[in-house]
């Protein structure tokens, strides 16, 4: 299937590793032109070079940390001066911290919602003027999570904030009809990338348990019985910032495993 995005220009933010590294080099497979962003300059610049051996097409990077207003502004002026038009925004930046109510104070609320809100929200400001300017219309896919619509126990902040975002999807989907721009979102289910090979190391050092015990605790509740891969998640990240979905806006898929269940 042609997905139409050969010769698009694509920004892909927190793309050094996981999902988001994964959704770089899909998009690079389709033909887009891919840029990517993440905190670390060395760790892009491997990513970069990783990417350009995997597809044989030249990545472009900036380092910037989304919690940071002054990096995204710089972001912003530098993809001004890289292209003056965008057509793909993929926002892969986020996490969770595992906490229980009585753990989380003022700070560490505010923290995650830093990261995981006001991130994606200064991205999108950084990418949105480049992004009308696309000549078949702009797309921004956000990477959400499964725990919304099936919150995890231990998981209170993410749970709240990502679902923050997907309500977010939904109401900047109708306010960037206007400027031809879809907003979607593409929410995973436990996908093994570095955030859960820390997790499961860090918790299996706190309860001193095997690393295999506490995979095992979380894979029992995924349906397929396992975890996914970052690329199982990208192919559908990169079919919504494709023209095979014109007609999709507003929405947050779920490729979990079958995890999060409910009708609504
Ligand atoms: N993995 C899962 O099970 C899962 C489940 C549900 C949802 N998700 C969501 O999927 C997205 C990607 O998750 P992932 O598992 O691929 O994460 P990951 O493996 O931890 O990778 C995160 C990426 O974001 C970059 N990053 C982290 N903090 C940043 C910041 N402040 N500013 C800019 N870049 C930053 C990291 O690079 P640097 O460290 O170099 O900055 C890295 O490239 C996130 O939104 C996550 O919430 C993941």
């Amino acid at each position: 299937m042609d997905l139409g995005i050969k010769g698009e220009r694509a920004l892909v933010v927190g793309a050094s590793e996981g999902i988001g590294f994964e959704c770089a080099k899909a998009l690079l497979e389709e033909g887009a032109e891919v840029m990517i962003c993440s905190r670390s300059a060395d760790r892009l610049k491997q990513a970069a070079a990783e990417l350009e051996r995997a597809t044989g097409r030249a990545v472009r990077w900036f380092a910037a940390d989304v919690t940071k207003a002054g990096d995204v502004a710089a972001l912003q002026s530098w993809l001004q001066q890289q292209a003056d038009r965008l057509d793909i925004l993929v926002s892969a930046v986020g996490g969770s911290q595992r906490a229980l109510f009585g753990e989380l104070d003022d700070a560490a609320w505010y923290a995650n919602y830093e990261f995981n809100v006001m991130g994606t929200v200064r991205v999108i400001r950084a990418a949105l003027e480049p992004l009308k300017k696309s000549a078949k219309g702009g797309r921004i896919v956000i990477l959400g999570a499964a725990g919304p619509r099936m919150p995890y126990p231990h998981q209170l902040v993410s749970n709240v904030h990502k679902a923050g975002l997907i309500a977010m999807v939904k109401t900047l989907g109708v306010e960037f009809l206007p400027f031809n721009i879809r907003v979607n979102s593409v929410s995973p289910g436990r996908t093994m990338t570095g955030l859960w090979t820390k997790r499961i190391a860090g918790l299996s050092k706190q309860r001193g348990v095997p690393e295999q015990q506490i995979a095992a605790e979380f894979t029992h509740e995924i349906p397929m019985g396992r975890f996914g891969k970052p690329e199982e998640i990208a192919p559908m990240v990169v079919f919504l910032a494709s023209h095979k979905t014109s007609y999709v806006t507003c929405q947050s898929i779920l490729v979990d495993g079958g995890i999060a269940r409910g009708l609504i």
